[in-house]
């Protein structure tokens, strides 16, 4: 038993509101008034058989006994637990004093950077030292709500002026090196600043807060051009992406995000009003990266250099890429996003510069121009085609066009789609003036050694079946097949939290499932617009235990932030009794879960293993892209439990309601059984689509 449901045990609903509310019996359940707003019939309801409340009223909040107090006494979870188990006598454990000195200590550097960003900035708007350095910025065409808006700085041209400073207001020699802003020579034993007589950039996490610099030269003859900070505990350029804090919402909005390759790009793009855009800082895009803008964005618009020999350099290195780093080599090549985007279900745009141009550059000369551009950004794999192919001449020997084909044919099976890589193999095929059927072919051979199927014929079954068994997933009713293998065993766990733990767990697997399962929501959701608030997001109330409810509420602003990786930082924000179940969650197996799911789907999960393993090629996702649609299905069937309880307590409610109440709550009734009626099909559509895949 978790810590939360032993209080719980202990503390009996009715008798722990009642020292808020006054409560009546009505029937097996109580009413009162509401506490959360104010009302002179009652509507808030408690309902001793599951241990929750309910205000049928204006708030429509509902919980148990830890919801209760968080909302009564504006506490978080963690204050809520200690106050609940005092009075229930359960003993808790601490978090450890090394977490907590950690926290303290990265709050510390941050305390740091954020003092080092005020220092430059001030000398850049202000001291006269910085003049060639403002005149620069000007003359790039920033303004001056621009300097403010990205707190750029100037970097004075000495040894010691950050480093005194800081030192100045108590930092420590260690310190500021180990954020980053001092160097220090270890033969001398001497220290210095890093950054000098440069235009300073701050870089932010998702959160704003500055955890590194990036410092350009004023001095042609400087090298490098830009001089970045050190990897240090705050800042990893791998899996930061600048601009981000300031483009989040804008890309959330519109589902859409830019990437540039500079910080000047994404600095001008912004000034512009072009705030989805984000820079990757001149490094390869990686998969944290991806995993991050996957968050918010369905589509990517890469807008590359025009660089064209860069091109055919990407492409041709992506053969040996491919063969000798296998499944980890996701770089900034079309493959690897390829197949990453297929993985988190993104759609990725490219955007061919014109030449000697970049984003900067466009942007401020024609912004119009850079509008138009975005907007007739083209699929990765037609670019991958277009440029490919663009050395091509009516000259092009055979053996010419039949290397191009071997060194695109890796990018065009990266796509996830059989159907879809089979079409563009055709496209490649008139393009190069070869034969369809041999590119097919060599395709097939790539395959065959790499993965058990063919493509041959656009259709991936596997050869003697002609359809898959349809996938049926955990069926509300039925929940003898969930339930542990061991039937006879002393411990009978129960279904419902089964399908509770076994979607959350799988949530937390998985940073981009989430979204992908309220997605699910909204589409359900905009057939019965009535509907909208019953199929809001996957929230706490989908859950029964409550503990559950408020790791999942963590796990969603875990994913709705990046100054940390999601685990980190749901590690940070749980109180650590939940964290225990967190770890829980993760350590058992999947398999367990699998176990108990119904022969078909089993059996399914497996080939669809055995094709991963066997395959080297990208299009090993398929297992994943299984998982996501049990784990929506699952969703829609938490969320149909929830409203059958929902309907349960409305229905009790409506007994000795007064007439209008009690239409209110046959009203409400009818539109949550609507609700439930779609989820239905939705989760037999998901079924039926799994069919074909
Ligand atoms: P670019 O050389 O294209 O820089 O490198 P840019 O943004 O066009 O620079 P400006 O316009 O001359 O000021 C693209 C990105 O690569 C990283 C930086 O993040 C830069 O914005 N970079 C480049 C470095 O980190 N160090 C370097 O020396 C050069
Ligand atoms: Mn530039």
């Amino acid at each position: 038993m978790s810590v939360t449901e032993e209080i719980k045990a202990r503390l009996d609903v009715v008798t722990f509101l009642s020292q808020y509310i006054n409560l009546k019996k009505a029937g097996r359940n109580y009413t009162g008034l509401c506490p959360f707003h104010s009302e002179k019939t009652p509507s808030f309801v408690v309902f001793p058989d599951s241990q929750n409340w309910r205000c049928f009223g204006a708030c429509g909040e509902g919980g148990d006994i830890f919801t209760f107090l968080m909302k009564h006494e504006g506490l978080d979870f963690a204050a809520a637990l200690k106050v609940l188990a005092e009075q229930a006598g359960v003993q808790l454990q601490e978090r450890s004093a090394d977490q907590l000195n950690r926290d303290e200590h990265l709050d510390k550097l941050r305390g740091l950077l954020d003092e080092t960003t005020r220092f430059f900035h001030e000398k850049f708007v202000n001291s006269l030292e910085a003049a060639h350095a403002r005149s620069y910025a000007r003359k790039r065409g920033l303004t001056d709500q621009t300097f403010i808006d990205f707190r750029m700085g100037y970097a004075p041209n000495d040894w010691r002026q950050a480093l005194d400073h800081l030192t100045q207001l108590g930092y420590t020699e260690d310190e500021i090196v180990e954020a980053g802003v001092a160097i220090r020579n270890e033969e001398k034993n001497s220290l210095y600043d890093r950054f000098r007589n440069r235009l300073v950039i701050p870089i932010c996490d998702g959160r704003g807060q500055v955890i590194g610099f990036g410092a350009r030269t004023l001095n042609p003859d400087d090298n490098p051009k830009y001089l970045n900070s050190p990897q240090t505990a705050l800042f990893d350029k791998g899996a930061t992406l600048f601009g981000l804090d300031k483009a989040r919402r804008t890309i959330r909005e519109g589902e859409t995000a830019v990437i540039v390759e500079g910080y000047m790009d994404a600095i001008q793009a912004h000034q512009a009003g072009f705030t989805n855009v984000v820079a990757q800082m001149g490094t390869a895009l990686t998969e944290a990266q991806l995993k991050q803008l996957g968050r918010y964005a369905r589509r990517l618009i890469l807008a590359l250099d025009p660089d064209s020999a860069g091109v055919k350099a990407t492409m041709r290195g992506l053969n040996v890429a491919m063969q000798t780093l296998g499944d980890s080599s996701l770089v900034f090549d079309p493959k690897g996003i390829l197949r990453q985007a297929g993985k988190l279900n993104i759609e990725i745009m490219v955007v061919t510069l014109p030449e000697d141009q970049d984003p900067d550059d466009l942007i401020r000369d024609n912004p119009d121009g850079w509008r138009e551009l975005v907007e007739s950004a083209q699929p990765v794999v037609d670019y991958v085609i277009e440029a490919g192919t663009t050395s091509l001449t009516v000259k092009s020997t055979y053996t010419d066009r039949e290397q191009i084909a071997r060194d695109l044919l890796p990018i065009l099976l990266a796509t996830e789609n059989d159907l879809q890589t089979n079409y563009n193999i055709q496209r490649l095929a008139l393009k190069l003036r070869l034969d369809e059927r041999m590119l097919i072919q060599w395709a097939q051979q790539n395959r065959r050694t790499t993965r058990t199927k063919g493509i041959a014929n656009g259709n991936s079954n596997d050869g003697n079946n002609s359809q898959k068994p349809a996938l049926q997933v955990l069926p509300a009713q039925d929940t003898t097949q969930i339930l542990s293998p061991n039937r006879e065993g002393a411990v009978q766990p129960e279904p419902l939290f089964d399908r509770e733990r076994h979607c959350l767990a799988t949530l937390i697997r998985n940073t981009n499932l989430l979204s992908s399962a309220n997605r699910r929501l909204r589409e359900v959701a905009t057939k019965v617009p009535a509907a909208q608030e019953a199929l809001g997001p996957l929230s706490a109330e989908d859950f029964v235990r409550s503990d559950f409810g408020v790791i999942l509420e963590v796990w969603a602003n875990a994913l709705d932030q990046d100054d940390r990786e999601p685990m980190d930082y749901l590690e940070q924000n749980l109180p650590y009794e939940l964290c225990v179940e967190v770890e829980r969650l993760l350590v058992t197996p999947l398999e367990a879960f699998k176990q108990r799911l119904n022969p078909a789907m089993h059996a399914e999960l497996e080939a669809a293993r055995r094709k991963r393993d066997a395959s080297r090629l990208p299009s090993a996702q398929s297992e994943e892209e299984f998982l996501q649609r049990v784990l929506e299905q699952q969703v829609l069937e938490l969320r149909k439990l929830r409203l059958g309880r929902e309907n349960l307590e409305l229905q009790f409610l409506q007994q000795d309601a007064d007439p209008q109440m009690e239409m209110e709550y046959a009203r409400r009734v009818s539109i949550n059984r609507q609700a439930i009626r779609f989820i239905d099909q939705a989760v037999s559509q998901i079924t039926h689509s799994q069919r074909a895949y």
